[in-house]
């Protein structure tokens, strides 16, 4: 398989990290989490490569989703979570599935826990996770009832077993979400930071991802609705 290009494209006004996937040689890319199609369809255009797939990692509830924008403006097919419960047309993404750009691939694992639906997308020593571990932080898990129980088997049984030199690319960063300025982290620097990660007993690991977070994003209902259909 050749080498994946992986380039971030982050949005300072929302704090919101997106991605390309790209294969350099097929001239071909993935998009994951796009907010507006502009600096996507820029970077693209960088690289040389054409977006023929829209990927989602989760259902957003903080922000107007631009997968479906990016997929009308390039022709490129949409492809979310198998769980996600969006009303247009898509591609559903399964649990253990490789997602093809080219000759690169990309494997998709679940990792509920933030939503329902959310999944990461593996490369070489890269994980794409969405907001299930944010620089510091998990993303929060109170979206739904078993948000913090899914997301402990999340953690401690999927990402963890991952090697710790593992580089993961979040979907958010910044003071916008009460994060550091940090673009990108390790597995083994999140054992080291994140305080969630020292707690193996399941019961404090709820307990933690329950109490004292600070208030969902306002709208978030309407948003998640809006980004379903
Ligand atoms: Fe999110």
């Amino acid at each position: 398989m050749p080498e994946p290009r992986l380039e971030q494209v982050a949005r300072a006004a929302s704090g919101c990290l997106a991605y390309l996937v790209a294969d350099l040689e097929a001239r071909e890319a993935m998009a994951i989490d796009p907010q507006e199609p502009e600096p996507m369809l820029a970077r693209a255009a960088q690289l040389g490569v054409r977006i023929v797939a829209v990927v989602e990692t989760h259902t957003h509830a903080d922000h107007r989703s631009g997968a479906r924008e990016l997929g009308a403006r390039t022709g490129a097919r949409i492809v979310l979570p198998w769980k996600s419960e969006a009303s247009f047309p898509h591609d559903a993404l399964h649990d253990g599935q490789d997602l093809r750009i080219g000759d690169v691939r990309v494997r998709a694992v679940d990792t509920p826990g933030h939503t329902r639906d959310a999944m990461s997308l593996l490369l070489p020593g890269k994980a794409i996770v969405g907001d299930t571990l944010l620089p510091g932080s998990p993303g929060r898990a109170d979206f739904y009832e078993r948000g913090p129980e899914e997301l402990y088997h999340t953690i401690f049984d999927t990402l963890l077993k991952l090697d710790d030199s593992v580089v993961l690319y979040p979907g958010h960063y910044g003071p916008k979400h009460g994060l550091p300025e940090k673009l990108v982290t390790t597995l083994g620097e999140e054992k080291r930071v994140d305080e969630a990660l020292s707690l193996r007993n399941q019961a404090d690991f709820v307990r933690y991802m329950t109490e004292g977070w600070p208030p969902k994003p306002h709208g978030w209902e309407a948003m998640v609705a809006a980004n379903l259909r």
